[in-house]
């Protein structure tokens, strides 16, 4: 069998190398790619790339993910988030290839408190959820054989990403003021490459399980109670920082100024994929702290 998987450098990409691995024949690709054209800025290029290798299964780890940037780069985020996975939909329809797809809570409104369903009313509220809608609908339209995994705040050791950045600046500065008023989920990439490899083989077997998922880890918090494991396990480990625990101060996200607008309840109902994939997501706590311990070595 042979995987064709795109942004390979990817906080998720780096982890779908080692959890696709086993699978077959994978081709990895990122924007830079000598042989093939793996920059999703290039919807032709990218269809040829599919003509080219043929595979059995097509992996989009690749997306526009500045989500503040999106907000005045729309054309660019619509291409990579929307366009292209459209044409990855039709090339995949054309050969009879499986395409698994990442998309995310932002193409919900955030109201409320409830975790978000499947089948609940979408309602993006910035760019970079629309561009991600456009693009589930644009591969729901394809009619190919689809799986779409919807997730959250996701981090890895290999990256940037929330975690990461406090740590950095806790490391530079005596006060720090966290977002306590947005819920979800955070999600390691890991987890995410996993269940996609454990996903795809079920899919092969089982093709009726086509469709959108939610995939996130268990239970629930806030920036400012994550920041709070983050920066406690960091000063355990023996990390020098400039923070001290009292001076974490939690804020509204009315208090900080961005240029996309987020959605407070990221929280995900992950009881679909659970059922029909015969999973058990684990508490988000477990991968945050063996992410800090790959990080910190305790
Ligand atoms: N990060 C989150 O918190 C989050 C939350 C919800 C959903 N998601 C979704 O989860 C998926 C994986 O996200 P992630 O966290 O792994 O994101 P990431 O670490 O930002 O990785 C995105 C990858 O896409 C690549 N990329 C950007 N523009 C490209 C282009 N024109 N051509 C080819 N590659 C391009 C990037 O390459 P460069 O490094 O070269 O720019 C990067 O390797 C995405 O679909 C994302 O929308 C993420």
């Amino acid at each position: 069998m042979k995987v064709l998987l795109f942004g390979k450098n990817g906080q998720l990409g780096w982890e779908l190398q080692r959890s696709l691995a086993p699978l077959g024949e994978l081709l990895a690709l990122d924007r830079f790619d000598q042989h093939y054209c793996g920059d999703l800025s290039n919807p032709n290029g990218i269809a040829e790339t599919v003509r080219a290798l043929r595979p059995d299964v097509i992996v989009n780890a690749a997306a526009y993910t500045a989500v503040d940037k999106a907000e005045s780069e729309s054309d660019l985020a619509n291409t990579i988030n929307a366009v292209v996975p459209g044409v990855l939909a039709a090339e995949a329809k054309r050969i009879d290839a499986w395409l698994l797809h990442y998309s995310t809570d932002y193409v919900f409104d955030g109201s409320g408190d409830k975790p978000w369903r499947e089948d609940d009313q979408v309602g993006p509220l910035n760019v970079y959820g629309q561009s991600k809608l456009a693009g589930e609908r644009a591969i729901q339209a394809s009619d190919c054989r689809h799986l779409i995994f919807r997730t959250s705040w996701v981090y890895a050791a290999r990256g940037n990403n929330f975690a990461k950045t406090m740590l950095r600046l806790a490391q530079e500065r005596q006060q720090l003021s966290v977002i306590n008023d947005q819920i979800g989920t955070p999600t390691g990439a890991e987890l995410l490459a996993d269940v996609s490899a454990h996903a795809i083989r079920h899919a092969l077997k089982t093709p009726e399980v086509a469709g959108v998922y939610h995939l996130t880890a268990s239970g629930e918090t806030s920036w400012y109670d994550y920041a709070h494991l983050v920066l406690d396990y960091a000063r355990q480990a023996g990390l020098a920082l400039k923070t001290d625990k009292q001076s974490v101060t939690a804020i509204p996200t009315s208090a900080y100024q961005t240029p996309a607008q987020r959605p407070l309840n990221s929280r995900m109902n992950t009881e679909k994929l659970q059922s029909v994939f015969d999973l058990q997501l684990p508490a988000w706590q477990k991968g945050v702290e063996r992410m800090l311990s790959e990080l910190y070595g305790k």
